[in-house]
């Protein structure tokens, strides 16, 4: 599970926030710069953003395309994204827990079927 740290340098924007503009509606690098401030441009950006972007669940290493293409499949809740993909069925190594941290996003695929 990838820590939170800073992504954009030069607008000092975490991963965390980019998560939270993903969840909100981002895919393109574009929308993040508008809902999450990010630049775009800095090195941070630049290494950074397109992984993050393609990249749904890091526990179960599920991309945004597996996601997508499975509610296109008729996937129409978080569970049988789940069941198609793996995505947001994580355990955390830590405490043994469910991790599910990626569901929001899940969810925000779910609803904007993108
Ligand atoms: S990030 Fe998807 S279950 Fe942990």
């Amino acid at each position: 599970m990838a820590q939170n740290r800073t992504i954009c340098t030069k607008n000092n924007v975490d991963y965390i926030s980019i998560r939270r503009a993903m969840i909100a509606g981002a895919r393109t690098v574009e929308e993040v710069k508008e809902i999450a401030g990010a630049c775009g441009e800095c090195e941070g950006c630049k290494a950074d953003l397109g992984w993050i972007l393609a990249s749904v669940c890091g526990c179960k290493k599920v991309s945004l395309e597996a996601v997508v293409n499975a509610v296109k499949a008729g996937a129409d809740t978080v569970e049988k994204v789940g069941e198609m993909t793996g995505a947001g069925t994580g355990i955390c190594e830590e405490t043994g827990e469910p991790c599910g941290k990626c569901k929001p996003l899940i969810q925000n695929i779910i609803d904007l079927g993108r």
